[in-house]
């Protein structure tokens, strides 16, 4: 099993240019190698630029998301096109906030993994369960639903490129973070679902991360988990010093795999 570890930091809406910039210029050369771990940092729009031209070889910037047309009449979005056009690498689709503050669903989140890997941009693809689901019994049903559609009508080899977060929804900043037992379950779910709806090669590449309340102190127990390959994390990776740690608990916990 060869999936190299991804630990994405998603900014959510915060920090403006000089924030941005202050961030990049403090984790330039600290990271470890692309070879070892891939480090992503999923932006919003006014930085993506200015961050794509500092990136350095070992970061890769990300978009937090995108319409799945390529151009029109819509006030306020942006594009696959016009991410791929100033370079940046990855995009979140279906985050749960858009999901529940913006009207995402899983109809615009499967138009948009079609749209993102028409333009080559890799899409972390977010899914998870809320507290309520959780507590009657169905999560696994609920993440079963929310991959066939999301990932319907995409080919093997998409999916093999595909990054997907699982997310409990309970878990996002609330500072309640699934134990590791609980994440790597969910997470082994879900490669099983790819298996069922796809293969057992396109499952082992798959890559599976955890997000939720991810932090400093308990990135290694995650990260220790086999079926959790990286991390989507949000406050934690707003501090270029705890961006570094994560990412080198990926790497210290995952060197067998790579
Ligand atoms: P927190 O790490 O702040 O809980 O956010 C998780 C998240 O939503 C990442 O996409």
């Amino acid at each position: 099993m060869k999936r190299r570890p991804i630990i994405a930091g998603n900014w959510k809406m915060f920090k403006t240019r000089d924030e941005a910039l202050q961030f990049i210029y403090a984790v330039s050369n600290k990271l470890p190698s692309k070879d070892l771990v891939d480090s992503v940092v999923c932006a919003q729009f006014t930085v993506l630029r200015c961050l794509v031209k500092r990136q350095g070889e070992n970061l890769r910037i990300g978009a937090q998301n995108m319409h799945y047309l390529d151009e029109g009449a819509y006030t306020g979005e942006v594009s696959a096109p016009m991410l791929k056009a100033i370079d940046v690498s990855y995009v979140i689709i279906g985050h749960s906030e858009r999901r529940a503050m913006f009207n995402e669903t899983d109809e615009t989140v499967n138009k948009k993994l079609h749209k993102a890997f028409e333009y080559d941009l890799t899409p972390i693809l977010c899914i998870g369960e809320t507290l309520e689901e959780r507590e009657k019994g169905i999560t696994e049903k609920v993440l079963a639903k929310q991959l066939e559609l999301d990932l319907k009508d995409l080919t093997k080899d998409q999916v093999k490129e595909l990054v997907i977060a699982y997310e409990p929804i309970w878990a996002i900043g609330t500072g309640r973070t699934a134990t590791s037992e609980v994440a790597n379950d969910a997470c082994g779910f879900i490669r099983s679902k790819i298996v069922e709806m796809y293969d057992e090669e396109t499952a082992a590449l798959v890559r599976i991360q955890y997000g939720g309340s991810v932090k400093t102190s308990n990135i290694d127990e995650l990260m220790s988990m086999p079926e959790i390959d990286g991390a989507l994390i949000g406050g934690a990776s707003l501090k270029a010093d705890d961006f570094i740690k994560l990412v080198e608990s990926a790497v210290n916990n995952k060197a067998e795999k790579v």
